[in-house]
């Protein structure tokens, strides 16, 4: 009774600085830390605040009591009925994989939670690491290009990827660390909904379609629980080897003239 009270100040005390134009954001994980019983369950790791839209930081109200994840008998996370910021709630915490030892933030994904397109990488880079959100690195800025010249705007966009935790040296994610992340993932791509999802990469073709060979399937539509699919390279990949820009620009052509969006020069 108690606890609920004090949540409830919490919650007035953002809608005050709501009010006042002030921008406060209290991570799910600690208002679960405060409500919590005295618990085994493993302290969640620290993830700094990030600019996420409004329209995902906001949502204290389902928040506040989140179980840690657990795994089902057949080893995978339930994450059925989650909303995305409880989903966000559980994957902060998660501790499925070997992965989790070494991050120092989750890179849990962010964008619009309604959008219509959604770009999935493969897994959190060093900045990303460090700061809790996905392509914010080298190859970040070339996806933030990508998106202008599609005429969207980042926070328009909804960006995830395989993995919500770094894999040492930047390798690919093994299959048991994909397997035990990609339930949140397809809970995102489920809530979100997004009418296009662009694969960056041969990772997240693999792994959320079980197929591989990207430089053959870039660029051909595909289809996920119905909705449609664009492999492409990943802008890693580009910043490497950047005459195959064109190849991708290509690509985001036909996922714009989808999306009703006219290519201007
Ligand atoms: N590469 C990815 O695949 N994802 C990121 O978030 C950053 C770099």
């Amino acid at each position: 009774m108690a606890a609920k009270c004090f949540f409830d100040e919490i919650i007035e005390c953002l809608d005050a600085q709501k009010d006042k134009r002030k921008t406060a954001f209290v991570q799910p994980e600690t208002i679960r830390e405060l409500f919590a019983e005295k618990t085994d369950a493993p302290k969640p790791a620290q993830e700094k605040p990030s600019r996420l839209p409004v329209s995902e930081q906001r949502q204290t109200s389902d928040v506040p009591v989140i179980k840690p994840p657990t795994a089902s008998p057949a080893g995978k996370v339930a994450v059925e009925n989650l909303s995305l910021n409880e989903l966000r709630a559980v994957a902060l915490n998660c501790h499925l994989c070997k992965l989790h030892s070494k991050r120092n933030t989750v890179v849990f994904g962010e964008g619009n939670p309604h959008a219509e397109l959604m770009f999935i990488g493969e897994g959190p880079g060093m900045d990303e690491d460090m700061q809790g959100r996905p392509f914010v690195g080298a190859a970040g800025q070339l996806l933030d290009k990508m998106i202008a010249a599609m005429q969207y705007k980042r926070e328009d966009v909804y960006i995830a990827n395989i993995v919500k935790c770094r894999p040492p040296n930047n390798r690919n994610p093994e299959q048991d660390e994909a397997e035990q992340c990609l339930p949140y993932l397809k809970r995102q791509i489920e809530l979100v909904s997004p009418k296009v999802i662009v694969l960056l990469g041969a990772v997240p073709l693999q792994r959320l379609l079980g197929k591989t060979g990207i430089m053959k399937l870039r660029g051909q539509w595909d289809e996920y629980n119905g909705i449609k699919v664009m492999p492409t390279f990943h802008p890693a990949f580009l910043l490497r080897s950047p005459e195959a820009k064109k190849d991708v620009w290509r690509d985001l052509q036909a996922v714009m003239q989808f999306l009703g969006k006219v290519y201007k020069k």
